[in-house]
C-alpha cells in the first residue's frame, strides 16, 4: 500500500492533535495545584485566637469594665489590624465572664449602662439584662458571652 501525500497529511494532523491533547492535560495536571494554592486562603475558615485582655490581679473586682483591644485577624490572603471591645465582670469565685459588645440584632455595639444596671443598643433600642438576656426591643438572643481562659495569671478572651 503506497501512502499518498492525503494520507502523510491526514496522519500528520492526527499526531498534532493527539500532541495537543497530550499537552493539554499535562498544563492541566500542573495549572489546578497551583490554581488550588492560589485560591484556597479565600475558602479557608478564619481561625479564632485568643487574646490577651489583662493580668487577672489587675481585673479582680471589674464590673462590666470596657476593654479596649487590637488583634490580627486574617482573612484570606488579608492580614489587618482589628480592634474590639469586650465588657468584663469579675465573678468574684477565680471566674470572669467577657461579654461581647456586638448586638445579637444588626450587629451595633451595646454600651452598658451603670445607672440602669442593663446594657442598652442605640441603633434600636435594644435593651439587656446584667446577664446579657434580652429585656426589650428587636434583639433576636442575649448577648454573646465570649470564651475565656486564664492561663500564667492573664485573662484571655477568644476573639469572635
Ligand atoms: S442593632 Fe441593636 S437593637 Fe438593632
Amino acid at each position: 500500500m503506497i501512502n499518498g501525500p492525503d494520507e502523510r497529511q491526514k496522519r500528520r494532523t492526527f499526531f498534532k492533535a493527539c500532541m495537543a491533547v497530550i499537552g493539554g492535560l499535562i498544563s492541566l495536571a500542573m495549572a489546578v495545584p497551583l490554581i488550588g494554592f492560589a485560591i484556597s486562603p479565600a475558602f479557608r475558615k478564619v481561625s479564632k485566637k485568643w487574646v490577651d485582655l489583662g493580668i487577672v490581679d489587675l481585673l479582680k473586682g471589674s464590673r462590666y469594665k470596657k476593654i479596649n483591644y487590637v488583634f490580627q485577624a486574617k482573612d484570606g490572603w488579608v492580614e489587618t489590624n482589628k480592634k474590639r471591645s469586650v465588657y468584663v465582670t469579675d465573678q468574684g469565685d477565680g471566674n470572669f465572664v467577657v461579654y461581647s459588645r456586638v448586638c445579637s440584632h444588626l450587629g451595633c455595639l451595646v454600651r452598658w449602662d451603670e445607672g440602669r444596671d442593663q446594657f442598652f443598643c442605640p441603633c434600636h433600642g435594644g435593651v439587656f439584662d446584667s446577664a446579657g438576656n434580652v429585656v426589650a426591643g428587636p434583639p433576636p438572643q442575649p448577648i454573646e458571652k465570649l470564651p475565656v481562659k486564664v492561663e500564667d495569671g492573664v485573662l484571655y478572651v477568644k476573639e469572635s
